[in-house]
């Protein structure tokens, strides 16, 4: 299995731009189910979960075509018809998103048998607000071994849904399915995060009608038919996030490009808390830090707009160098503070309780071998081997492959010394 291996010490200093948003994209790629027509998706991230979730889409009937062109990264997904409404475990339990597949499929061919997606390192993270929704809009829902069978041989019809909490996915879930039924939906206390908003606005421009994204309340009519589109992927605010929080550590001035202002502003906020410069520009930002410590600061993780919980690890490595103690609540997973440990191999001083981490800043962290536990964990070590003395190497690095596109090549190009080893113990720069 690959590694990373990074020496600390060096400065950041260029310009890096942000991909296409890995957790818009397996959405949009999923929306594809509900047209005969091609669906173009721009701006793409080749990431591992993109290529699960082509794997999967091209075992329901979708004619998955990439392609890297002057245009830059794109996608053609085309279903003329569903073959198979048939999601097995093998390939839903490798990322967990795949499950959204099963709305799309009810609503365009009334029948879809898809594996529940089982455990996660992050919290049990069930799919009961998912089945709420798909139930609420008419289909019949069966568990058995391990699946859902879900059934609307008369198709979805609209329907009030009230989500006790808030949850992105199965606020997608809903809109995915309710835009072929027969009426009118409305979604209450719906997420807000962007990609909501990029999801309508693919939605509508396949012929949907979708109102409201972005805010808790999102308003469906039904069209019998969706028809082909063209879109552009949001660009990744974790991405974005995550280089804005690497800059600050290693210290230097980098310009995040190809991006989007307003997607990361409680990060942000929290950076010049803590003493980093921070410039917002028309397609992205720019961080600066000079030789000065930073000062701890407190987060807690919510909803958006507030702290995203997919910037909590990244968050967490840089407070392990800063001046005094931070205090860092998760509260939309139960079990996200796997990173601690892996941080504390490399000298970090962090307690966790409960749902709380208190991290004391220590002058200085030195490197060791340390292993990912999920994604943003596994970039959390990758940050924290920016400023550890000697050698950091990260193993179990499928977890960044799969949201983080060519990261040794982005940091390298702005002075960062990371090179990822292969499995057979060759080194490549
Ligand atoms: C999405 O997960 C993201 N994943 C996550 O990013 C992100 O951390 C999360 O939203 C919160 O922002 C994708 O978009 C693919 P939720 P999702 O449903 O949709 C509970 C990453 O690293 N819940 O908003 O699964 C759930 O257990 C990933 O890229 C239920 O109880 O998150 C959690 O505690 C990790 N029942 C809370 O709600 C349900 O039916 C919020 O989860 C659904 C969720």
């Amino acid at each position: 299995m690959d590694r990373i291996a990074i020496i600390g010490g060096a400065q950041l200093n260029g310009t890096i731009p942000v991909s296409g948003a890995k957790n818009s994209a397996i959405k949009l790629m999923a929306a594809s189910l509900l047209t005969d027509e091609p669906l173009r998706l721009t701006n793409m991230p080749r990431l591992a979960d993109t290529r699960f979730l082509g794997k999967l889409l091209t075992r329901l009937g979708v004619e998955v075509t990439e392609s890297d062109g002057s245009d830059g990264q794109q996608t053609l997904l085309h279903a003329p018809e569903i073959t198979s409404g048939f999601a097995p475990y093998d390939l839903v339990r490798q990322m967990r998103a795949s499950f959204n597949v099963l709305g799309p499929l009810v609503a365009r061919s009334g029948q879809a048998k898809v594996s529940l997606p089982g455990g996660c390192t992050i919290g049990a993270r069930p799919v009961d607000l998912h089945l709420q929704a798909i139930e609420a809009l008419g289909a019949k829902i069966d568990l058995h071994e391990g699946y859902v069978y879900a059934q609307a041989p008369r198709g979805l019809k609209g329907a009030e849904i009230t989500f006790p909490f808030v949850s992105v996915g199965a606020t997608e879930h809903a809109m995915l399915a309710a835009v072929l039924a027969d009426g009118v939906s409305v979604i209450h206390n719906a997420a807000c995060e962007p990609e909501l908003v990029d999801l309508q606005e693919c939605l509508n421009a396949m012929g949907a009608k979708v109102e409201g994204a972005g805010t808790p309340t999102v308003t469906i009519t039904g069209v019998p038919r969706l028809h082909g589109a063209t879109h552009a992927v949001i660009p990744d605010r974790i991405e974005m996030g995550t280089y804005a929080v690497a800059a600050a550590m290693a210290g230097g001035e980098v310009r995040l490009s190809n991006a989007r202002p307003g997607l990361i502003d409680a990060l942000l906020d929290k950076l010049k808390e803590a003493g980093a410069g921070v410039e917002e520009t028309a397609d992205g930002c720019i961080i600066r830090r000079d030789g000065q410590r930073l000062t701890a600061v407190d987060i807690e993780t919510a909803p958006f707009p507030g702290f995203a919980t997919d910037l909590q690890a990244q968050f967490m490595a840089l407070m392990t160098t800063a001046r005094g103690e931070s205090r860092i609540r998760e509260t939309i997973f139960e079990n996200r503070f796997m990173h601690a440990p892996e941080l504390m191999r490399l000298g970090a001083d962090i307690s966790v309780s409960g749902g709380e981490a208190r991290v004391r800043g220590v002058e200085q962290l030195e490197g060791a071998e340390v292993m990912a536990t999920d994604l943003r964990a596994s970039v959390s070590l990758v940050i924290a081997g920016l400023v550890a003395r000697g050698e950091t190497t990260v193993s179990r690095i499928y977890h960044l492959d799969r949201g983080f596109e060519r990261l040794e090549e982005k940091l390298g190009a702005c002075g960062a010394q990371v090179r990822r080893i292969k499995g057979d113990g060759e080194a490549e720069l």
